[in-house]
């Protein structure tokens, strides 16, 4: 989520590193910072860090003198985006410097054992209790330190760790990714090869578990027991452009492949205690009521049948810019505010509101540190990374998983989830990267069935129970990628006027996965199918009914009814983006919306 880079050669390190930095900067960082190794030792360690954009760190910082560095750009996981926050991160001595990617999730801990043992933290992060296990384990050998520092640490990273007195950067990854750059009498060290195409297409990619040591002359790489790994470069073949896009034509493309990730590390360190934190002590809710706007509301109208079930509270969703209007409730509820951006300026409004009302209020947001995160009493980060493409997709999915943690702590919290319950829960929240993965897995046969009807002027979205708001989702996704006038309703709704509109060239999609309202799902596809409408169905493999209904099944793996929405979205966000790619339309950035709205 964040970006690396590091440089081991014989040129100042400083304007490389910055250069290398700036190619990582469209994925939008909130803070960076830089740290250079002057070879001759008389300086040792400089390290200079700012709030803000690359630009900002480019003109304040100080002129560094050394060969060798790392430097790094910030996505804010844990901790605000400020310059303390910011990388690189150091321990007591001053002079080491570490870069991190990923999450600690253990890092609590860690750090308190570390605190015990007369460490000065002078950060929030997690990142930094690395910095202070490689002080301590040093005794000469940095790689030999940083191995002893992993065994430590449970989570998901990246490191890449310098220290004044040593020619070489010594690198580590587990699920995140690093990729080394060979030159001459020079190398490099990135997160992604578009921080190195300008200087190097020769890469070695280090693999998970793996410790590498860098040095201007030599490349070293070391498995989890210590052996030598021997690993031949490749050449890399992509364009500056195409790497931005991690070799997907699209942002939205990538975005949607990254989801089981996005998932993976929305999760981590937040369903492995048996007695959780809970998000509220001594509060319990008679009532939910949850604010939004756009996407973030369609997750909003998932939440209500996700609380609603597991937490048995009942639960109302309003768009952000009603709110206001809306009477104010005796019940004094919980509100809380979904957006992904956190700077919604609707749903800014709504939580200040909800404030003045004497409301309990919970943020459901992307970008740490931002505006939303200010105005309510707790936060419940999404771990998606930046988003750019301008359609939501892997924070929709990562707001979904917030909200499934909130209606377990919910549950839990009032006990009408019991243990035994919540760890089933935990067992379907566990699966959804791979259930997730599977539907990629189907991008191709997607693709094929968008072809076929990528012509439509209008197509219908149908649904019931928990998929009715994805059908909304999947119609919103349709017009705003593929500029198909697309509409959603549940399913029994469509006798009640829709069916007026329904033609042969008006297909409609249908969610029909085997839950409590699968048989009359099945009644409302055959008054489609009955008028001439095209059908499509998402349903669960191995359902030989449905095909009996329509025209085309797209599958996927079977799931507890209340866990569908996820693969399901998914299917349908592929749908769209493959409409909209047969259509021609342009897809990361589709005319008259933005990413983020700032105005009421
Ligand atoms: C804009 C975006 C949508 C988003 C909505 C709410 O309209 O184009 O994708 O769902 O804002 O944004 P938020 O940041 O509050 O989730």
């Amino acid at each position: 989520m964040c970006g690396i880079v590091g440089y081991a050669g014989r040129r100042d390190a400083q304007p490389i590193l910055l250069d290398c930095l700036k190619r990582l900067e469209y994925r939008g960082y909130d803070s960076a910072g830089i740290a250079v190794i002057d070879e001759n030792r008389e300086i040792g360690l400089q390290l200079f860090k700012a709030k803000g954009e690359i630009a900002v760190l480019e003109s304040q910082m100080p002129q560094m003198k050394g060969v060798l560095g790392i430097a790094h750009t910030r996505w804010a996981t844990q901790g605000k985006p400020t310059t303390e926050n910011a990388h690189p991160l150091s321990d007591c001595t001053a002079k080491l410097a570490v870069v991190h990617n990923g999450i600690i999730s253990n890092f609590m801990d860690v750090r308190e054992a570390l605190v015990k043992a007369g460490h000065k933290f002078t950060s929030e992060t997690d990142s930094e209790v690395f910095a202070h296990l490689v002080e301590s384990e040093l005794k000469g050998d940095l790689v030999k330190a940083v191995t002893k520092a992993l065994e430590k640490v449970e989570g998901t990273f990246a490191f890449v760790v310098v220290s004044a007195g040593h020619d070489e950067i010594v690198a580590a990854r587990r699920e995140s990714p690093l990729v080394i750059g060979l030159g001459e009498g020079e190398n490099f060290i990135a997160s992604d090869v578009t921080a190195l195409l300008k200087y190097t297409n020769r890469m070695i990619y280090i693999q998970d578990g793996e410790v590498a040591r860098i040095s201007k002359d030599s490349v070293s790489i070391f498995d989890q027991k210590g052996d030598k790994v021997e690993r031949e470069p490749q050449k890399v073949t992509w364009s500056l452009e195409d790497a931005e896009k991690g070799g997907y034509p699209h942002f939205m493309l990538k975005e949607i492949f990254e989801q089981p990730d996005a998932i993976h590390d929305s999760l981590l360190g937040r369903i492995e205690t048996v007695e959780p934190e809970p998000f509220f002590h001594g509060s319990s809710f008679s009532n939910v009521k949850i604010v939004a706007c756009g996407t973030s509301y369609y997750a909003g109208l998932v939440g209500k049948y996700i609380i609603e079930e597991l937490a048995k509270i009942p639960t109302t969703v309003q768009i952000s810019s009603e709110y206001r209007y809306s009477p104010v409730s005796k019940e004094n509820p919980l509100v809380v505010l979904i957006t992904q951006s956190g700077e919604t300026a609707d749903t800014l409004g709504a939580a200040r509101e909800a404030r003045k009302r004497g409301n309990k209020t919970i943020g459901i947001a992307n970008v740490v540190g931002s505006a939303i995160t200010r105005e309510v009493d707790h936060v419940v980060y999404t771990r998606a990374g930046p988003e750019i493409g301008v359609a939501a997709t892997k924070t929709f999915v990562t707001q979904l998983v917030a909200l499934y943690l909130l209606a377990m702590d919910l549950g839990m919290q009032n006990k009408s989830l019991t243990a035994q319950a919540r760890r089933s829960m935990i067992g379907s929240l566990r699966n959804f990267p791979r259930d997730v993965q599977d539907v990629l897995n189907k991008a191709g046969e997607i693709e094929s069935l968008a072809k076929k009807y990528a012509q439509a002027r209008d197509m219908f979205f149908i649904g019931r129970s928990i998929n009715f708001p994805i059908a909304l989702e999947g119609a919103l996704k349709t017009k705003e990628i593929a500029y198909i006038h697309g509409e959603g309703f549940p399913a029994g709704e469509l006798k009640h006027g829709p069916l007026a509109l329904v033609s042969k060239d008006s297909p409609v999609v249908a969610i029909a996965v085997k839950d409590h309202t699968y048989e009359k799902m099945l009644g409302n596809m055959s008054e489609v199918s009955a008028r001439g409408s095209p059908l499509i169905a998402i349903g669960f493999e191995g359902d030989t009914e449905l095909p009996k209904y329509v025209d085309d099944v797209i599958s996927i793996r079977e799931v507890p009814p209340v866990f569908t929405p996820v693969p399901v979205i998914v299917v349908l966000q592929l749908w769209a983006y493959y409409l909209a790619k047969a259509r021609g339309c342009p897809i990361d950035k589709p005319r008259n919306i933005a990413k983020t709205v700032t105005v009421e």
